[in-house]
């Protein structure tokens, strides 16, 4: 499974890379909109920091706006994906996209016949969101299990890019269900590491060190 990093935050991009655990980042603008930044700027910044796939979301609604957009955000870096709204004129550039070996990560993605349209469009990934259903009181992970079963009954190259996770237990979650990625804030990537009695247990060997004759410490 790989980890991306939910975020625009550079310093979140540079913690989280020391780790080595980080494949690839994802941004939307709402993250960008945080940092008060110039968008090219930041992208720009995180390719010299994570060789791995970079999301990097349109904002136009129309098609042409959307391959306008699209084109001028590849040429700034190979590592670049191009993130689509999951929208009928988004699939329209999606299939233009597809066609000129750009890469994609379709976007707020609700249900099964939305991925299904995407990854027969050709998306490289598509990115439902759990952590939103779970806000509104429905199971957001139920939609995962059914997107890898659909993709792996066709064959289908688009990967299962699991995303608005908000808790260690969607990562897992996703996990079991064999989705491809798991995208997630700097907050809860720190949390995978984290046990309490892995502390305590910590805690009681370097206490019980302190018993060991100093002579024979190495
Ligand atoms: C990532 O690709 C999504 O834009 C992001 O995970 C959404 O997360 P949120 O629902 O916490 O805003």
């Amino acid at each position: 499974m790989k980890f991306f990093l939910d975020t625009a935050n550079i310093d979140e991009i540079r913690n989280a890379a020391e780790y080595g655990l980080i494949d690839g980042v994802t941004t939307n603008p709402s993250l960008v909109s945080k940092e008060g930044r110039d968008f090219k700027e930041i992208l720009l910044e995180i390719t010299k920091i994570v060789d791995g796939p970079i999301s990097a979301e349109v904002v136009s609604i129309d098609a042409a706006g959307i391959l306008r957009e699209a084109y001028d955000l590849a040429k700034l870096h190979q590592n670049i994906v191009i993130k689509i709204p999951m929208i009928k004129e988004g699939m329209k550039a999606l299939k233009q996209l597809s066609k000129d070996g750009v890469r994609t990560n379709v976007t707020l993605v609700f249900n099964a016949n939305q991925a299904l349209v995407a990854a027969k469009l050709g998306a490289t990934y598509v990115s439902p969101f759990v952590g939103r259903f779970d806000d509104i009181s429905e199971v957001g992970m139920d939609l995962i299990g059914d997107l890898v079963q659909i993709f792996d009954n066709y064959k289908f190259q688009t990967q299962v890019l699991v995303a608005s996770i908000r808790n260690p237990i969607h990562v897992k979650e996703a996990a079991l269900l064999g989705a491809h990625v798991a995208t997630m804030p700097f907050k809860v990537l720190e949390q995978l590491l984290q046990h309490p009695l892995t502390d305590i247990g910590l805690a009681r060997f370097l206490k019980d060190w302190e018993k060991v004759p100093k002579s024979t410490r190495r």
